[in-house]
């Protein structure tokens, strides 16, 4: 995306808004296909979560993806986008076994990580067949609270408990079509990968109905030039070489399926602010913008990095700012960033704002939820209209205060 594209869609749309860039989503969806092209059956799907808004959703279903949901809501998201049930897998956590029948009713596919969800789910439904998530005690991921395949992880059922997961097929004689797994996010190293494939084949190895292997996701995606990323390619020959070598001692063409969020979105994504005010402390230039942690909550949550540029100064001196918002406490989004100067009234560009950005925004502090625009064949197209103060009000029911009490109140 070009920084004239980005400043037209703040003119057209106003601000703060996020904007997508179509092209880098199916570039990176090409780019990941590409790398597994010696697998015969690899299927890819986009993890909901990520980014959920409806056309983001159709934009993926025209490329061929299925899509990877974490609820129920997720996955009627899914449905109304146009993905067929089938293209759907369902992978919560710690939901109600009626959530998990629910989608079983709709004809998704069903992974489970608890035991005793499975052998309830089995029991009653032993003609659908179910995915594992498998706990590989694996400890990766970019920071605690995005890794999620160690050993004191909510996620998962334990390889330890593989007897008992085999008890409850053979007791149920449910069917186990698929093993999964998902680490973390932000994982740099592919030997990662390449170990917990291993526990993953042992595992497979010992259930005979399979169709599908799942590896989850975690690919890191650079957040600033020069960064490091996961070698997609490298994995890529190596994964599938092990794959197919796999396939092959198990005597069936399974599928390889990921379910990447952020290699297939992060990078697509630009969130668009205006500079409200420069305040200069003893110690500090701050440059406060139309927007905080309500909008992009990353930074604070995870001490996320996320790049900004003056888009309506790019060739402007460079000077150290540190860049706010105006949420009612701490909500800083980069500390002393080195940025060309900074005029009230310019338009700041966070990157890498696709991924795990709009999806996690809020009404905090009764703010509106900002508008996410589409670059798609060199237009903008408006995907989400900016909030107004009835969404604000909506599903809020006021009680009368005025009508008498009948009797006074006592303590
Ligand atoms: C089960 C599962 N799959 C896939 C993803 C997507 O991960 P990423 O965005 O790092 O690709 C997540 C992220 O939380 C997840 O929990």
């Amino acid at each position: 995306m070009t920084e004239s594209q980005l400043l037209q869609t703040v003119e057209e749309f106003g601000s703060p808004v996020y904007v997508y860039d179509a092209d880098k989503i199916e570039s990176q969806y090409k780019r990941l296909t590409n790398a597994f092209k010696t697998v015969k059956h690899l299927k890819i799907n986009y993890a909901v979560k990520a980014l959920s808004n409806i056309s983001i959703l159709k934009l993926f279903n025209s490329f061929g993806s299925g899509i990877d949901t974490v609820s129920i809501q997720e996955v009627q998201l899914g449905l109304a986008a146009g993905f067929k049930a089938d293209q759907i897998i369902f992978t919560p956590n710690g939901v109600s076994l009626d959530e998990i029948e629910e989608a079983a009713k709709l004809g998704v596919k069903i992974n489970i990580d608890n035991l005793s969800i499975l052998e309830q789910f089995g029991t009653k439904h032993p003609k659908v067949p179910v995915c594992i998530r498998i706990n590989p005690h694996v400890m990766a991921g970019g920071n605690a609270n995005i890794s999620v395949g160690h050993i004191d992880s909510k996620f998962g059922i334990s390889i330890h408990q593989i007897p008992h997961i085999l008890r409850i097929v053979e007791n149920t004689k449910m069917t186990i079509n698929g093993i999964h797994m998902h680490t973390g996010s932000d994982i740099l190293d592919i030997e990662v990968f390449l170990y917990a494939s291993e526990i993953l084949f042992e595992t497979a190895k010992q259930f005979k109905n399979l169709d599908f292997i799942d590896f989850g996701s975690g690919f890191k995606v650079p957040y600033k030039v020069g960064d490091i990323e996961t070698n997609i390619e490298e994995l890529g020959e190596k994964l599938s070489t092990k794959f197919n070598a796999f396939c092959k001692e198990y005597g069936k063409d399974l599928t390889l399926a990921f379910e990447p969020g952020k290699f297939l979105v992060s990078e697509s994504g630009y969130f668009l602010t205006k500079v409200n005010a420069i305040k200069q402390t003893t110690s500090t230039v701050f440059a406060q913008v139309d927007s905080g942690f309500n909008h992009l909550i990353r930074p604070m949550f995870y001490g996320s990095h996320h790049e900004i540029t003056n888009i309506s100064n790019p060739k402007g001196r460079e000077r150290f700012y540190t860049v706010v918002g105006y949420i009612c406490e701490t909500d800083t989004f980069g500390n002393n960033r080195r940025i060309n100067e900074i005029n009230e009234g310019d338009v700041l560009c966070f990157k890498n704002a696709g991924a795990y950005c709009f999806s996690m925004a809020s009404n905090y502090n009764s703010r509106f939820r900002p508008a996410e625009v589409l670059w798609f064949n060199n237009k903008a197209h408006l995907i989400r209209k900016r909030e107004t103060f009835e969404d604000i009000l909506n599903n809020q029911i006021e009680v009368d205060f005025s009508i008498k009490k009948e009797k006074p109140m006592v303590n």
